[in-house]
């Protein structure tokens, strides 16, 4: 067996990682990959934006099973043109991967799947931004939710008491030629729940919970994912089923109605809120940093999972398996992150960070001209702690984040701490329990 996965960050090590551990383990290779991936795949310096270049790398390698881990070339339609040539593709077609590159379209999506999210509207025009406030907030007594239409690396979107940052933020995103939309505010815990869809079916993985503001106790502005955990013991017994029964299912069986099947990784953004699950985004593709805590606690192989759903016959395989072991991923952000990011810093004690256990993903790394390792993005590292409990995971990361040294870097210390103290609950209506 023969695997190419496309990407070059943290999402796309653990995928390497995780089918580096199936058996037999297959040949893997990655493009353009990083250094760590590098340990463990071949890696072909190919660019992520070179379509070309990438289907005919996958033309020389003819591997059996190519997988595509970011977004913006499922967007562009690398999925389809692999598929054009014959390939084996896990990640869907561009018509399908709209329902992440257009939070538009994927709300047009969820109104016609009966599929539960929050209250919206789309503008397009600055001038109706206070109206379109007033419809989704008219009492202005919650925050305001204001988002990019398009693709913007989980930092599109504001969510702010104040009014006038609200509609900054509209005209701000309407100014670069996008629409803005607005969404009424959605209280409770958040789970990503991703599916692994062949078209028609659709099966869950483990839920996991992201953290995605900046700083401590879910302060500061919007990131693209700070750190993760799983297994959620606070989260409503049969959640998955119930995500599958009234998100996943529709949603599979309205973009097929529509011609754009989706084969590929679904990701469900939810929020669990007093008055039932909503569904906060989707996304067409895993997580990231929540990949590196759901592919470390899966028993069962990921090369048969990804390539039963890239042949179109999940029902092929067995259900997924899982440890009763718990996973905490904490991502170490470069300095200045999420606003802009320094690179090109020197990392080291990436060596002390494993010496208990921890290990270390490469999400935003590259060797400088003399070999050395050095930052090469905003989320730099995921240190990843396992354990027999969330506390222990906990420990684990925590201690291997502070042995990791990068100049001026910075990450939480607080992932999976209310979890692991039992002081989070969902009361979710509606979630089969
Ligand atoms: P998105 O890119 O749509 O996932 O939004 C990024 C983050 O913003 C989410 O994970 C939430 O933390 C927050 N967010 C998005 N939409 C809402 C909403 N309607 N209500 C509350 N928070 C939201
Ligand atoms: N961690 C959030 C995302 O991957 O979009």
């Amino acid at each position: 067996m023969k695997i190419l996965v496309i990407g070059s960050g943290g999402r796309e090590h653990a995928i390497v990682r995780r089918l580096a551990q199936d058996s037999p383990a297959p040949a893997l290779h990655a493009a353009p990959g990083n250094p760590g991936i590098a340990a463990l795949a071949t890696c072909h310096d190919v660019a992520l934006g070179d379509l070309d270049g990438l289907v005919a790398l996958a033309g020389d390698l003819a591997p059996d099973l190519v997988v595509i881990g970011p977004e913006a070339p499922l967007v562009a339609g690398l999925g389809d043109a692999l598929r054009e040539k014959g390939h084996a593709v896990f990640g869907p077609s561009a018509a399908a991967a709209r329902l992440e590159g257009s939070k538009s379209w994927a709300k047009e999506v969820m109104a016609s799947a009966g599929v539960p999210t929050a209250r919206s509207v789309t503008i397009r025009d600055a001038e109706e931004l206070p109206s379109g406030l007033e419809i989704t907030n008219p009492l202005g007594d919650v925050p305001y939710v204001v988002k990019a239409d398009g693709l913007a690396a989980g930092k599109g979107v504001v969510v702010t008491s104040d009014r006038a940052a609200a509609l900054a933020h509209g005209e701000a995103c309407l100014a670069e030629g996008g629409s803005v939309v607005l969404e009424e505010y959605l209280d409770g815990p958040e789970v990503s729940l991703f599916c692994v869809c062949d078209g028609t079916r659709a099966v869950p993985l483990a839920p996991a919970q992201d953290f995605k503001r900046a700083l401590d106790g879910d302060e500061g502005p919007n990131t693209g994912g700070m750190g993760a955990y799983s297994p959620l013991p606070w989260a409503p017994e049969g959640l998955a089923d119930e995500v599958v029964r009234t998100v996943a299912e529709p949603t599979l069986a309205d973009l097929a109605r529509r011609g754009a099947p989706f084969s590929g990784l679904l990701y469900c953004g939810l929020a669990l809120t007093s008055r039932g699950m909503r569904v906060v985004e989707f996304n067409a593709r895993f997580g990231d940093p929540e990949t590196q805590v759901v592919l470390e606690r899966l028993a069962s192989p990921l090369g048969e999972l990804l390539g039963a759903a890239a042949r179109g016959d999940l029902s092929a395989v067995p259900a997924p398996t899982w440890s009763d072991d718990a996973a905490v991923a904490v991502i170490v952000a470069s300095a200045g992150y999420p606003a802009s990011s320094r690179t090109g810093d020197p990392i080291s004690g990436i060596e002390a960070a494993e010496a208990d256990g921890a290990h270390v993903i490469h999400a935003g790394t590259a060797l400088d001209a003399d070999g050395r390792l050095v930052s090469a993005g905003g989320r730099v590292l995921a240190v990843v702690g396992r354990g027999a409990d969330l506390a222990t995971a906990r420990e684990v990361a925590s201690a291997a984040a502070d042995a990791v040294v990068l100049e001026g870097s910075h990450h939480r210390t607080d992932i999976a701490r209310d979890a692991a103290e039992g002081s989070l609950s969902a009361t979710v209506e509606g979630a089969a329990s």
